[in-house]
Order: structure tokens, then C-alpha cells, then sequence
């Protein structure tokens, strides 16, 4: 039990769970559109939204009617066969993004080693078997298995788990020299995140990833963008390169494909598309039809409510928000970084964005810490106007509670 100014929070420990995460002390037993509630019944407005997957809130009732109607149907029956959600869905993907292939897998980390293993395939293909460097930028977060950790760029993350695969190579984020010199006849793919999300909210400038497509092109490199955590809507346009302007060979997609059910997605376009064969690749339960269906449901519903408008509308409000409290405690934070509804406040040497987590749990507020210290902010993209100028009372509240000990 803990006692809060807002009352008591039981917290249920569960003894057998492995202690590989630093769990809140809370238990989250229901959502409903921005809200969370805890087993005492306290609600908590919600800045985390799973960590940017809940792009249509929690208890979405068509995203439930959808997964309930394919559970009744057909819940698995794996990739030796067709079925409709995984095809259905392929096809969307590939309306939306004018791209020709998609590949289904469970998780942001497996669609990037899908994409890894893509750019190798595509290479050796091409009669280039020595084009095998997976180029990644510093401060790159793809994934916690073992290729995927390898394009990460965070020792922290690394230690204990070498050796990794090898033939990964990284470059100076938004350094358009440093990639002219680094993507070379070796380089099979420049793996790169649009906007940095794990380590601290870094968008790339739209000068590094124009550079970028054309040095790929130059150089026969595949250029692949992890739209994992940016893509789905979170920067005002459904996928992220189409915010940026600049069409990549390949994209990764996962975390609110489905609104929240394990989903994960690499989408090709053009010849590379071609390069995985059968029995090059596969996973029993990619786009397996339950997830495949809440996604399939996720993008109908963005085709008749434009979401892209809300969220530069809502996105420019919590960030002008953000850029107040940093104003008003400079001491504390520097300037707000972010796109749409990929937002950051960097919380300055002295204090620990941990702190005000924690603390903003007993203001009815659930936001998230990102990279060395930066408080992180991917609401659901339903939020409304109301409820951010609510969080940013709970986030002052949580700041002064911080302040004085
Ligand atoms: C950009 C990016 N890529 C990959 C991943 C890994 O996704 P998952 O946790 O679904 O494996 C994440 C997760 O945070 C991410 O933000």
C-alpha cells in the first residue's frame, strides 16, 4: 500500500515476474480513452499511451468489437496458408504508402532484423556478397535482440550480451559529413529512426535525411527508416517519411499498428521489395489475424477522421505548453524538443526526470522517462485540448512537489 496525497494505491507484487524492468509501483487495471486506472480506483491521465502505441486511447469500442469479431472467427493458423486480416492488411499498408510489399512480424525489434536481413538478401542478390554493413546512427534505438541491438547505439544496453553480430557500423546523428564518409561499397543499408525516440526525442533535420536518400542512391545503399515509434500517425502524417518528405527503400512499423496488440510490420518498395523468398524468413505468428484485424480496423478509422490536423493542432498546444514550463523553470528544463505528438522536455543536470515520474503518479499523472534525462510525452493521439491543459496542471503540480522535497 501506498499513501499519496490523492488517497491510497495498492500495489500487488507478483514475486515470479522477472526483474528485468524498474516496474512503477502501481497497478493498472483499466483504460479508457486518456485514462488509466489503478486497483484503488484512482485515475491517472495518461502521457505515455504504452509507450507510443495506444494511438486511439484504451477500450477503443470499434478496435474491441474488431478483435472480438476476429477471436470468434479465426484467431491463428499460421503463414502456411492465406487468410484474409494479414492480406487485407498488406494491401492497405500498401495503398497508404504507395509502397509494394510487407512483410508481418510481432515486435518493433523483429521488423528490424527483418529489415537488417532484407538489406543483406538484397545485396547478396545483386551479386554484392561483401555489401554487409548495417549502418546505424549514434544514439539509434531499434530493438533489444541480438541484431537489432546491435544497429542500437547504447552500451548500457550492450554489456553482458557480446559478442553481438557483427558488421554494424554507426555514424554521427544529423552529420551530413560524417555519413558522406561513412556509407561506402560496403554498406548493405543506413538504418535510421526519423526522430530518436528512446534516447531522448531527437528528431533528425530534414537536410540529414535528404542527404541521406541521396548517398544511398549514389552508393547502391538501401535506405530504411525505423518509423517503430514516429511512424502510425505521431508526427501529423500517417507515416513518418511522408512528414519528412523523403520516400526511403524500406520502412519499420510496429508498436500502435494495432492500437496496442503485438504487431510488427517492414514494408519494401520497388526491386528490394523481391528479395525475401520463400523459406528466407518467417515467424509463426506474424500478422496473425487478431492483431492484423485491430490494425486493419485502426486504418479504417483514420480514413474517415483526419487525425493529422488534431495532432499538429494538439502537438503545437503541448509543446507551446512545455516550452511555458521550461520558461518558468529554466533551472529545471531546457526547451521542449519533438514533432506532433513526439514530444520531449529535457530535464537539466541536478534534477532526474525519474523524479518527476514517480511524482506525477500521485498528481493522476502517468508520464515516461526517455535517453539520459528527458521526460517523454506520446499521449494518445485522441487527446483533446482539455485534457493537455490537464496534464499540464498535473505536470506543474508534479514539478512543485518535486521542488519542495
Ligand atoms: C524506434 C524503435 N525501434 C524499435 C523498437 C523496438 O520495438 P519493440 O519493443 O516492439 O521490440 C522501439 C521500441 O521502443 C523503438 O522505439
Amino acid at each position: 500500500m501506498i499513501q499519496t496525497t490523492r488517497g491510497a494505491r495498492l500495489v500487488t507484487q507478483h514475486p515470479h515476474l522477472m526483474k528485468n524492468y524498474g516496474r512503477l509501483e502501481i497497478n493498472v487495471v483499466r483504460g479508457e480513452g486518456c485514462w488509466l486506472y489503478d486497483e484503488s480506483g484512482n485515475a491517472y491521465l495518461d502521457m505515455v499511451a504504452g509507450i507510443a502505441v495506444c494511438a486511439l486511447g484504451h477500450a477503443h469500442p470499434r478496435i474491441a468489437r474488431a478483435i472480438a469479431d476476429q477471436a470468434a472467427t479465426l484467431v491463428h493458423v499460421s503463414n502456411l496458408v492465406h487468410h484474409e486480416p494479414a492480406g487485407t492488411l498488406a494491401d492497405k499498408l500498401a495503398e497508404l504508402s504507395g509502397f509494394d510489399a510487407v512483410f508481418f512480424c510481432n515486435s518493433g525489434a523483429e521488423a528490424n532484423e527483418a529489415a537488417i536481413k532484407l538489406a543483406r538478401k538484397h545485396a547478396f542478390r545483386n551479386g554484392e556478397p561483401n555489401r554487409t554493413t548495417i549502418l546505424a546512427a549514434h544514439g539509434a534505438f531499434h530493438g533489444r535482440t541480438m541484431g537489432a541491438l546491435a544497429a542500437t547505439d547504447n552500451p548500457a544496453y550492450k554489456e553482458g550480451f557480446e559478442p553481438l553480430p557483427g558488421g554494424f557500423e554507426h555514424v554521427a546523428f544529423n552529420d551530413v559529413a560524417a555519413l558522406d564518409a561513412a556509407i561506402d561499397g560496403m554498406t548493405a543499408c543506413f538504418l535510421v529512426e526519423p526522430v530518436q525516440g528512446e534516447s531522448g526525442v531527437v528528431p533528425a533535420t530534414k537536410e540529414f535525411l535528404e542527404a541521406a536518400r541521396r548517398l544511398c542512391d549514389e552508393r547502391g545503399a538501401l535506405l530504411i527508416f525505423d518509423e517503430v515509434q514516429c511512424g502510425m500517425g505521431r508526427l501529423g502524417r500517417l507515416f513518418a517519411h511522408q512528414w519528412y518528405g523523403v520516400t526511403p527503400d524500406a520502412f519499420t512499423l510496429a508498436k500502435s499498428l494495432a492500437n496496442g496488440l503485438p504487431i510488427g510490420a517492414l514494408v519494401v518498395r520497388g526491386e528490394p521489395a523481391g528479395s525475401l523468398r520463400p523459406g528466407d524468413h518467417g515467424t509463426t505468428f506474424g500478422g496473425s489475424p487478431v492483431p492484423a484485424a485491430a490494425a486493419l480496423e485502426h486504418l479504417k478509422i483514420r480514413d474517415v477522421i483526419d487525425f493529422d490536423e488534431h495532432v499538429e493542432t494538439v502537438g503545437d498546444l503541448l509543446r507551446g505548453e512545455l516550452a511555458a514550463v521550461a520558461n518558468d523553470f529554466p533551472a529545471v528544463f531546457d526547451q521542449p524538443r519533438g514533432i506532433g505528438l513526439l514530444l520531449g522536455l529535457p530535464v537539466r543536470a541536478g534534477w532526474k526526470a525519474a523524479d518527476f515520474v514517480q511524482r506525477g503518479l500521485d498528481q493522476g499523472l502517468f508520464i515516461n522517462a526517455a535517453g539520459r534525462n528527458t521526460l517523454r510525452f506520446v499521449p494518445p493521439l485522441i487527446i483533446t485540448a482539455d485534457e493537455v491543459r490537464d496534464a499540464m496542471q498535473r505536470l506543474r503540480a508534479t514539478i512543485a512537489s518535486v521542488l519542495t522535497g
